[in-house]
């Protein structure tokens, strides 16, 4: 078991002064205002400079060391701090001495009225390169992740490649057992730091992927792994994963069914490759294939390559003098291995106990509402829905539209008036998802009120519309199941 930073009554001191200053989420924006807390957000720190000039209370002293990096006098950094000792916190690395008195010697962060350490963010060491072992902070991955897992009461779960502890806080709050994840003892530490200041007790397990948990089962995985895509050398452990190409993400959906209980869900971000020739989604569902999962992969992004190369150079903070020759080296193997874009995505896993497994890959990267986490599995309960009603029990299910449907008409003026060439039925909130329809599909969505059964709302449209009912149910009964994908249509009663 890993330690933390400091020793448990250190911990404890270190939390009164926290939580006696205030220095929370809401305590924060409550002293730098509006504008200081937006600012905050997108690393200009100005407003919450200016909000808390001059000041020396704890709360101030504490969003100008830890939120804005400055440097601040022993004596006011000591009051801050206080019960715990300026020595013990030097100690510990969370404060640092330089010229004019302390800095931030780590990132101590306000996480809604919970707190999570990690190192300090690159945006506070301008121009210095991140150091291989650099333990991440709360980031958009993390959020992203955050916001895309499934929050139901589970018994056990486990957060794999725990860094400073996100993901295992966040799986706190509905797990009753927590495991916890890492191939660096540095991110280990700081997740134990994170876990006691919080008062929460995780398993923390020191390995590469899941060897660490071999033979053990979970109710929920999730993992923000290592997933940058090249030639599978690391020179940073939070984001390279020693293996080339999309490989450590492959080995993830490979390793899923060994780590979940029936009914267990494993989810995690990925990156994939787009090679020329290839199907991305062949490439993704390959690795699905022969799992016995459900699976629901969702491409969030494309990225081209010299975009892709530079963002995670710079992410890095990578040598500039070095700079060009890295990214060199990173491309061409981009260009050897045929390799056109990298997807970004979400893959989810679900260990469904049945032989015959939905496995979707597809793009989903209209802007969705938060948390997407609340849509995922409404979806794989509509599979399960799909997969118990084949054709008869379909077309005698009654059917409801999603509530807020919007259409959208393209026309054009011709001589004959306006011609109708394109409509879009769009879900206005949820997953957003926007479909083409045509008028049979459209007048049946309008229909769906859950009164009919689908057998009897189609034989009233083949009426209608002079059409042969039973070939009308050939065409209808696949779009409706897509339809029920999506969320446009549901179950009556459901
Ligand atoms: C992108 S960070 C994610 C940190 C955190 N879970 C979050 O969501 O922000 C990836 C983490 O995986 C860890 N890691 C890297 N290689 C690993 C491996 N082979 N096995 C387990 N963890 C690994 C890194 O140390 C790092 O903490």
């Amino acid at each position: 078991m890993t330690d933390a930073i400091l020793p448990p009554d250190a911990i404890a001191r270190l939390r009164a002064a926290l939580a006696g200053a205030g220095y929370t989420s809401t305590g924060i924006a409550a002293r730098i205002g509006a504008a200081g807390t937006a600012g905050m957000r997108r690393n200009d720190l100005r407003a919450a400079l200016r909000a808390t000039e001059g000041a020396d209370d704890p709360l101030a002293t504490l969003i100008r060391v830890f939120v804005c990096g400055q440097t601040e006098p022993e004596r006011v950094v000591a009051a801050a701090l206080a019960p715990l000792s300026l020595p013990e916190a030097v100690e510990a690395g969370l404060v640092e001495p330089v010229s004019g008195g302390l800095r931030a010697g780590l990132d101590l962060e306000a996480y809604g009225d919970q707190w999570i350490v990690s190192d300090v963010d690159a945006a506070m060491r301008p121009g210095q390169p991140l150091p291989r072992e650099h333990v991440l902070g709360v980031g958009g991955a993390s959020t992203t992740l955050a916001q895309s897992t499934i929050r139901r009461p589970v018994a056990t779960a486990l957060d794999l490649g725990t860094g400073c502890g996100v993901q295992a806080l966040h799986l706190s709050a509905h797990a009753a057992r927590v495991t916890a994840t890492d191939l660096s003892e540095r991110a280990l530490r700081f997740a134990a730091t994170t876990a006691a200041l919080n008062g929460l007790d995780w398993e923390l397990l020191r390995g590469d992927l899941t060897a660490p948990v071999a033979g053990r089962r979970f109710d929920l995985v999730v993992s923000n792994p290592p997933f940058v895509v090249g030639p599978g050398t690391t020179t940073h452990t939070y984001r390279d994963s020693g293996r080339a190409g999309d490989a450590v993400c492959a080995e993830l959906v490979a390793a899923a069914p060994r780590l979940l209980n029936e009914g267990g869900y494993l989810q995690f971000l990925a990156n994939w490759l787009h090679i020329s020739g290839e199907d991305w989604a062949d490439r993704v569902a390959g690795w699905v294939a022969g799992t016995g999962l459900d699976a629901w992969v969702i491409q969030r992004e494309v990225s081209d390559p010299v975009g892709y190369v530079n963002l995670w150079l710079g992410d890095a903070s990578e040598d500039p003098a070095t700079r060009p020759a890295r990214a060199a080296a990173w491309l061409d193997w981009f260009d050897a291995n045929k390799i056109e874009a990298v997807g970004l995505g979400l893959i989810t896993l679900r260990a469904g106990g049945h032989d015959d497994p939905t496995v979707r890959v597809e793009d989903l990267r209209q802007a969705v509402d938060q948390p997407l986490g609340a849509q995922i599995e409404p979806w794989f309960d509509r599979q399960d829905w799909l997969r118990g009603h084949s054709r008869d029990a379909l077309l005698g299910a009654r059917l409801v539209a999603a509530g807020g449907l919007q259409l959208t008409q393209e026309a054009t003026r011709g001589p004959e008036g306006w011609q109708v060439d394109r409509q879009l039925l769009a879900l206005t909130d949820g997953l957003r998802w926007v479909e083409q329809v045509d008028p049979l599909v459209l007048a049946l969505v309008s229909a769906c009120d859950g009164t009919l059964a689908l057998r009897d709302q189609l034989d009233m449209l083949a009426v209608a519309h002079d059409a042969d009912p039973e070939a009308l149910a050939q065409v209808a009964i696949p779009l409706v199941a897509h339809l029920v994908e999506r969320g446009i249509l549901l179950p009556a009663g459901r």
